[in-house]
């Protein structure tokens, strides 16, 4: 039997953090996301992320050319230190916004050189403080899969996104799924483990893993599709990242402002 789209929703894996709400308290925190996430600044042979890099940078440009041909304002939405709008704020004279969650990465976000015509705002993604129709582009990057209700975020962006607009977010496919779901179990063990293990002053590399990933929330591809469409966004994959071992795609959504269809995928 086919599993139901709300049974889809219900087998995301939330992995570093036994309940969804503990998410917003983990990015909140200072000292939490600053701490693992710089991949353009990676040390290649200490960092066991490391192979996701040119995957990173590759989606970077990627973003970077897609918001070249979008005129008008444009809101990063978990912008963090920047790593993407700012190059943008360099070189666009339309309103450039940046919303997170996390002081810390805003602090880091406002010392970088160079940035012009950007408004950065400290606030949640799921409750944006902005009007209907006030940008043409919303992105969002290595972001949804730390927030508890994805479905939350592309409405929001669904009602302040201009007819036309683009919502351009990605999502871990369901290679990474695979690999973050054995990292997962390896989590668990070793977090069962760790007790014991600090006894005899020992640590597993999972351990030391653990410590690099925030709580993330994985969901699958063709169910954040579904969600996009009943939000009345028409949807393009435009590139996946990583091929056969790990990897994540990037969808160019476009707002034609139906509303929402009422059957909602969230149980
Ligand atoms: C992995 S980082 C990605 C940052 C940036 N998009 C990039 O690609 O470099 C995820 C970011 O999402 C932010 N974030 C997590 N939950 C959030 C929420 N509920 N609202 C806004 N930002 C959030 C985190 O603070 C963090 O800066």
């Amino acid at each position: 039997m086919k599993p139901s789209e709300a049974d889809q929703i219900r087998t995301s894996i939330l992995i570093g953090s036994k309940d969804a709400s503990d998410m917003k308290r983990y990015f909140q925190r200072d000292g939490t996301v600053a701490k693992w996430w710089n991949p353009e600044g990676m040390k290649p042979h200490k960092n066991p992320l490391f192979p996701l890099l040119p995957l990173y940078r590759k989606e970077k440009k990627d973003v970077l050319e897609i918001c070249a041909s979008t005129d008008g304002p444009i809101l990063e939405v978990g912008c963090g230190d920047g790593r993407i709008s700012s190059l943008l704020a360099k070189h666009r004279n339309d309103p450039l916004v940046g919303v997170d969650i996390s002081r810390e990465m805003l602090r880091k976000y406002v010392d970088k050189e160079g940035i012009s015509a950007l408004q950065l705002i400290h606030c949640d993604a799921e409750n944006l403080p902005f009007k209907e129709d006030s940008f043409d582009g919303v992105i969002c990057i290595q972001t949804l899969v730390h927030l508890p209700n994805a479905e939350m975020v592309i409405d929001e962006s669904a009602r302040i996104l201009r007819e036309g607009g683009k919502l351009i977010l990605d999502i871990n496919t369901p290679n990474s799924q695979r690999v973050l779901t054995i990292l997962s179990l390896a989590r668990s063990i070793s977090g069962r483990l760790e007790s014991i293990l600090k006894l005899i002053r020992l640590q597993l590399p999972i351990t030391i893993l653990r410590n690099k990933l925030g709580p993330a929330i994985l969901r699958n591809t063709r169910v954040v599709t579904l969600i996009l469409e009943r939000h009345g966004f028409k949807v393009r994959l435009h590139a996946t990242y990583g091929g056969a071992t790990t990897g994540f795609a990037l969808f160019v959504a476009t707002n034609t402002k139906q509303s929402p269809t009422e059957n909602t995928l969230y149980p």
